[in-house]
């Protein structure tokens, strides 16, 4: 690793965001509208990395998007997004979408990851600060988000 790079913490820019489920958010299937999801992963996925790299930044991918259980009105939404690996240029950010009951337990319903790519002032890919791996399931993310990151690399060449 580069010895002039920056490194942050995974604490450092994690993101909790609430959302309670309102009609206006309902397909017509009564359950709540996938879109709408992935557009609140998406935003908590921004801040994420905006927060780690102090830059603008772009969605390269998103993978491994699943929906695990319906998401009904006037549930409570808890999404809690962090990150998993960097690379040079690029961070990949787990987001975990749970439902909240009213004695506080939660229930997984939806689990996303997203590769953002920090951006220089002309637009150009630039260098993120290094993660600060501090827990033992920070390091199972991390080596998971590494085989991602290679695997979607072999995508890339494949679809060349
Ligand atoms: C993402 C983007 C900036 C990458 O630009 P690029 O010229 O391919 O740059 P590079 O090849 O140097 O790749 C930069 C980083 O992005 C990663 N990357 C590029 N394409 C990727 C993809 N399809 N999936 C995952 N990661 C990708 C590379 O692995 C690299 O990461 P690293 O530095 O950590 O190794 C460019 O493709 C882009 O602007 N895409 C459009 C993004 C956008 O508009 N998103 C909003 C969607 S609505």
């Amino acid at each position: 690793m580069d010895k002039e790079r920056p490194m942050r913490r995974v604490s450092d820019s994690v993101v909790e965001q609430v959302q309670v489920v309102l009609s206006c958010h309902i397909n017509g299937a009564g359950r709540l509208f996938g879109g709408q999801l992935m557009e609140w992963i998406d935003v908590v996925a921004g801040v994420v990395a905006r927060r780690h790299s102090r830059r603008d930044q772009t969605t390269a991918a998103v993978d491994s998007l699943q929906f695990r259980e319906p998401v009904h009105v006037n549930d409570t939404l808890i999404l809690v997004g962090k990150l998993t690996y960097v690379g040079r240029t690029s961070m990949e950010v787990q987001v975990e979408s749970f439902v909240e009951a009213l004695d506080g337990s939660r229930k997984l319903v939806n689990t996303a990851y997203f590769v953002m790519v920090a951006l220089d002032e002309n637009d150009h890919p630039v260098q993120v600060p290094g993660l600060i791996l501090e827990t033992e399931e920070e390091r199972e993310a991390w080596s998971a988000g590494e085989k991602r990151y290679e695997l979607r690399k072999h995508r890339r060449i494949e679809n060349y």
